[in-house]
């Protein structure tokens, strides 16, 4: 779907999300919510924040996982997803901070695989992801999903793309200090979710869209194993939908 502005359609993403939340909760169910990070899903943030203060939305049983993290991080440092994370969403809702989970980006090189099954498993416990929310990545990633990505990848460490840590550079100031691995949500467990949106904004996400959208399917760009998703749907503005 087409929109003119990222704003507009972002209001209703949140309103989707705000719908799935209070069906759920109708049922005395936990919504389980795949999300992610970068400037795409800001102003879904932002929306979902308004109507927590303004109308009551609560996400008190809601259940997050997020798609990925660095690889090291510290929580603490302000370029760690789960900073970022805190700061445009959970410290400004009711969700439990035992509902939050966000790969661990601080867990020892022992410790990672196994710190990755578990991730994976957990979400296998809730019953799955009810929605998965995406950006992408130039090199046309999903979470950090890098190309050469497999269909039935599950949560694991990776190593990032050279392009990927140059689109990150501004904000470590200098690729320098961009880590060179993060943690991810693998391909299989993203196309696990009942439901998939993707966020695209602005031209320079035109010419990565166009091969998620109408290219053949190929680990090269990890984005396209969603054209085999039944309930995916890419929403993108005028800029980003250029190419198509
Ligand atoms: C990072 C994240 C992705 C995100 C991508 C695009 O690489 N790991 O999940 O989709 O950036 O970021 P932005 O939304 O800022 O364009």
């Amino acid at each position: 779907i087409i929109f003119e502005n990222s704003k507009e359609a972002s209001v209703l993403v949140a309103q989707e999300i705000a719908e799935l939340i209070r069906t759920k909760e109708s049922k005395n169910k936990p919504c389980v919510l795949g999300l992610a990070t970068g400037s795409s899903p800001i102003r879904v943030y932002e929306e979902l924040i308004r109507m927590h203060r303004e109308e009551g939305l609560s996400f008190a049983n809601v259940i997050t996982f997020n798609l990925d993290e660095y690889y090291p991080m510290d929580k603490n440092n302000i370029q760690s997803y789960f900073y970022f994370m805190h700061e445009h969403l959970f410290n400004h809702i009711d969700i439990l901070p035992e509902n939050i989970n966000i790969p661990d980006g601080n867990v020892s090189s022992e410790d990672l695989y196994q710190s990755c099954i578990d991730y994976e498993m957990k979400i296998k416990a809730y019953g799955g992801l009810d929605f998965q929310l995406l950006g992408i990545g130039r090199t046309g990633h999903i979470g950090f999903n890098e190309p050469g990505s497999h269909l039935n990848s599950g949560t694991r460490s990776i190593t990032l793309d050279h392009i990927t840590r140059v689109d990150a550079a501004p904000t470590f100031l200098g690729i320098d200090n961009v880590p060179r691995k993060a943690i991810t949500m693998g391909i299989g467990t993203v196309l696990a979710a009942k439901r998939i949106v993707l966020l695209g904004w602005g031209s320079n996400k035109a010419e990565i869209l166009k091969e998620t959208i109408e290219g053949e399917i190929t680990s090269e760009v990890p984005a396209t194993y969603l054209q085999n998703h039944d309930n995916t749907t890419f929403i993108i503005d005028e800029g980003a939908s250029s190419e198509l």
